[in-house]
């Protein structure tokens, strides 16, 4: 099945699209983006990353030219087109193409929806858990804007691989914020506990459905900040992320959390998740 891109509205093999070398997402980063994936060929909580998209935009000062129906449509079309059973949306705008020069161009964004296939973490990943490293946060202060700016979360992911983890988690201010990719939970007295919203990490569609589900379970849930260590004594934590789902982590930086298996909250969270997700659309 090919992978496909829409490129300001023209529809093309994703390999034939080109944009210039004076597109300001290549030269500054300057742009915002957003992650989608389908479950039953359905795009999964698109309004709400599109809210998100909106939001990221207008804090960036972005505005776009197109209409929300009109991204929605480019959506569809490169679903259509692309057929994959399972697929990753990835929409990225951009502040346009100029010369380069610090100040805002007066000329059009450029739109970018690509669809891929999604692969999925494989099975016995899940099932065992992954290990995470901790990592100073020395990203901007505007953590809740989906900012093309990812080279401290590329930075953090590479020394996570390196010492052969999995994610890293971000620690400024003696609290945990989020994962390189991921927002963080940790089960501590049989209640959930996530950082909450701010400016400092980014409002996770994952996350605020995974807080629906947990509601749902009749779980207790509770926003606060985490320490590192409190973290690291939970007797369960996890992920969550568009693409991993619900991920357990059963070390972080070498310290074993809990029994050091992914947890029973997280395993019955994990299990409501996709089918919920499936059937939610
Ligand atoms: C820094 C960061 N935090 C959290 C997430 C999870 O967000 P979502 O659940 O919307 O995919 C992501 C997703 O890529 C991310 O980049």
């Amino acid at each position: 099945m090919p992978d496909i891109a829409c490129l300001n509205g023209t529809i093309t093999p994703l390999n034939d699209a080109k944009v210039s070398v004076n597109d300001r997402g290549f030269l500054f980063g300057d742009g915002v983006y957003e992650v989608i994936r389908t479950y039953g060929s359905r795009p999964f909580r698109l309004e709400a990353h599109l809210d998100r998209l909106y939001q990221s935009l207008s804090q960036v000062r972005i505005v776009p030219n197109w209409e929300r129906a009109t991204l929605t449509a480019w959506i569809d079309a490169v679903l259509a087109r692309a057929g994959h059973a399972e697929t990753k949306i990835y929409v990225q705008v951009t502040r346009g193409v100029a010369p380069r020069n610090h100040p805002f161009p007066p000329v059009p964004p450029t739109t970018l929806v690509t669809a891929t296939e999604i692969h999925p973490l494989p099975a016995d990943v899940v099932r065992a858990g992954v290990a995470a490293i901790s990592m100073p946060d020395i990203r901007w202060a505007r953590c809740d804007v989906k900012s093309l700016n990812l080279l401290p979360n590329v930075l953090a992911r590479q020394a996570a691989l390196d010492a052969g983890a999995f994610e890293a988690l971000f620690v400024g201010d003696g609290v945990v914020r989020e994962g390189s990719s991921s927002n963080v939970f940790g089960v501590i007295g049989g209640a959930l506990v996530t950082p909450p919203l701010g400016p400092r990490l980014l409002p996770g569609v994952s996350r605020a459905y995974l807080l629906e589900v947990a509601r749902d379970l009749g779980l207790t849930v509770h926003e606060r900040d985490l320490s590192l260590a409190e973290l690291q004594a939970a007797d369960e934590v996890f992920l969550t992320g568009t693409t991993i789902e619900v991920l357990g982590v059963t070390r972080i930086d070498g310290a074993t959390i809990g029994n050091g298996t992914v947890g029973p909250v997280t395993r019955r969270l994990a299990a409501r998740f996709r089918p919920a997700a499936r059937a939610a659309g």
